[in-house]
């Protein structure tokens, strides 16, 4: 059923294509994404020159669209909306929590692949402490890129399963829901309520932003009016191209911009078959040509083991009144239902191999237990043939035994799959002959260089993201910013 062969040739055949499967990719974030009146675009297109680089779109589609248009190609660095640059002010800011100190990103970290940036909490329990030290919450940070792409969370009746939402366990509706819940948690930054928040953003260096931005709405006095405007903002920058870059080496490699080592290739091959990996973490373009997000978004109980490291255990009994019996039942707590009970959505994979420096840690699974990609390969393939390597299941109740635990790869091939797994990591650039060390592959699939380099592979999605704005521009310049479920 699966196809392994080279779909490059079908994928981005030619400029058109680009643009408009683009569009369609990007309309899955359209309901939360607004796009900013063309003042927002006044940096311009000071790149013109380069485009037609590496992993650029065709010259002449650019050179069209611009003479067509008269307005930039976003893609370029610091080429966010008005909004989307609000958004990331916000997600920046340590002094939105109480007491000052902790941003989103101190959980959220970018070079991190959007999740937990310090090495030594990733090695041991790997969930952060909150604003207030003493308190920590149950679970790892997932990332935040690609997470604009879950859609609201809901039950499909066909599939008999549950999708989307935000969070491991699918609480949140959307990410404009998931965006005010940090604020106010206890265990994170510990506002007190909206008013709290509202009024650091009202006071913060870029208040100009906010109200330039929201206008009329930006007036109100109704705090939980403008703490709904915040969270917009902070799901915009969630859902730009910045975040959302579609730039790793596997997507310049669906362009037809790279090889693929024969390690990586191999590792492809048993992702998509012998491994089935992409049975919950698709790999390829679906039906309507969208880039791969590898991920469902669906949720599933893989038997993780528990982490004995993680702090919550030790929080005081009205965090946990579990203590050291804690379960994270996951979907099935949210839900209420047992037949839910270990089920957490399937995470994306990008970014997973993504690190700040070599040497960092990272940790995977909903509550961190494992700290290298290798470790999480071999418990698929080896979950149910060496059980005593991984400890039981956290949640023994609804564990996936059909479609793993039993891979049957050989050594070899677990390396294989963690070598294509690396490829994942945006960012990656596009080695050219005239590279000092000139080699189709970096180490790790990606380079030191920022994402934002204009030499770097950028995915189509830039160009579908100007071509919304074109769209939008008039029906968002000026109105109302209504709120959007
Ligand atoms: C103290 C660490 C911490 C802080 C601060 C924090 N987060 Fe998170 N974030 C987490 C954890 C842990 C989860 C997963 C929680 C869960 O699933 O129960 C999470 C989940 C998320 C998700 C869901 C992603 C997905 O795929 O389901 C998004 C989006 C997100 N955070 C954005 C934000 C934003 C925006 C802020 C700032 C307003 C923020 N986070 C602040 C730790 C943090
Ligand atoms: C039946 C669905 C399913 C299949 C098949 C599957 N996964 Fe997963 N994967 C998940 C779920 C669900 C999680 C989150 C589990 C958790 O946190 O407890 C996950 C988590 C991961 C993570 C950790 C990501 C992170 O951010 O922590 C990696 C890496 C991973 N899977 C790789 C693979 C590979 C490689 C394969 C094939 C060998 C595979 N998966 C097959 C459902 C699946």
């Amino acid at each position: 059923m699966r196809r392994t062969t080279d779909h490059r040739s079908e994928y981005f055949q030619d400029g058109q294509n680009i643009v408009w499967q683009s569009i369609k990719v990007l309309s899955t974030c359209k309901d939360i994404v607004h796009c900013e009146s063309p003042g927002a675009w006044s940096k311009q297109f000071d790149h013109a020159g380069q485009t037609g680089g590496a992993g650029s779109p065709p010259r002449s589609l650019l050179l069209l669209l611009i003479l067509l248009t008269g307005f930039p190609i976003p893609g370029m660095a610091g080429d966010l909306t008005a909004l989307e640059q609000l958004g990331k002010q916000i997600f920046f800011d340590t002094r939105l929590s109480t007491p000052a100190g902790q941003a989103c990103a101190s959980c959220h970290l970018p070079e991190a692949g959007f999740t937990g940036p310090t090495s030594s909490v990733n090695e041991r329990g790997a969930v952060y402490a909150g604003a207030v030290s003493s308190r920590a919450g149950n679970r790892k940070p997932p990332s935040v890129a690609y997470a604009c792409f879950s859609p609201s969370f809901s039950y499909d009746s066909e599939e008999e399963t549950y999708v989307g939402g935000q969070f491991w366990d699918g609480r949140a509706l959307n990410l404009i829901e998931q965006a005010k819940a940090p604020f106010l948690n206890p265990l994170e930054m510990n506002n007190s309520n909206a008013t709290e928040v509202v009024n650091k953003v009202l006071k913060s260096s870029y208040q100009h932003l906010f109200r330039q931005v929201f206008r009329k709405q930006a007036e109100s006095s109704d705090a939980d009016v403008l703490f709904e405007l915040i969270a917009r903002a902070l799901a915009a920058y969630e859902s730009s191209s910045e975040v959302n870059s579609f730039s790793s080496k596997y997507d310049a490699y669906l362009a037809g911009k790279v090889e693929l080592t024969a390690q990586e290739q191999q590792g492809l091959d048993l992702f998509a078959n012998k491994a089935n990996c992409t049975a919950c973490h698709p790999h390829e373009p679906d039906s309507e040509g969208h880039p791969p997000l590898f991920t469902d978004f669906t949720y599933d109980n893989i038997g993780a083991p528990a982490n004995p490291e993680n702090p919550f255990y030790k929080m005081a009994a009205d965090v946990n009144p579990d203590g050291a019996r804690y379960r994270d039942l996951g979907l099935g707590n949210a839900l209420h239902n047992q037949a839910q009970w270990g089920k957490v959505k399937v995470p994306t994979l990008r970014n997973i191999a993504r690190k700040p420096a070599p040497g960092f840690s990272k940790a995977y699974l909903h509550n961190g237990v494992f700290k290298s990609i290798q470790e999480v390969v071999h418990f698929y393939n080896a979950r149910d043939v060496t059980p005593h390597e991984f400890g039981p299941p956290d949640v023994l109740e609804n564990v996936n035994r059909d479609e793993l635990g039993d891979l049957q790869l050989t050594a070899n091939e677990e390396l294989a799959l963690v070598a294509f797994l690396q490829t994942l990591s945006d960012g990656y650039h596009i080695p050219s002959p005239g590279d000092p060390g000139h080699s189709p592959v970096a180490e790790n699939g990606n380079s030191p260089l920022p994402a934002t380099n204009s030499s770097h592979f950028r995915a189509a999605s830039d160009i579908a993201r100007y071509l919304r704005f074109r769209q939008n521009a008039h029906r968002f310049a000026h109105g109302p910013a209504e709120t959007v479920r």
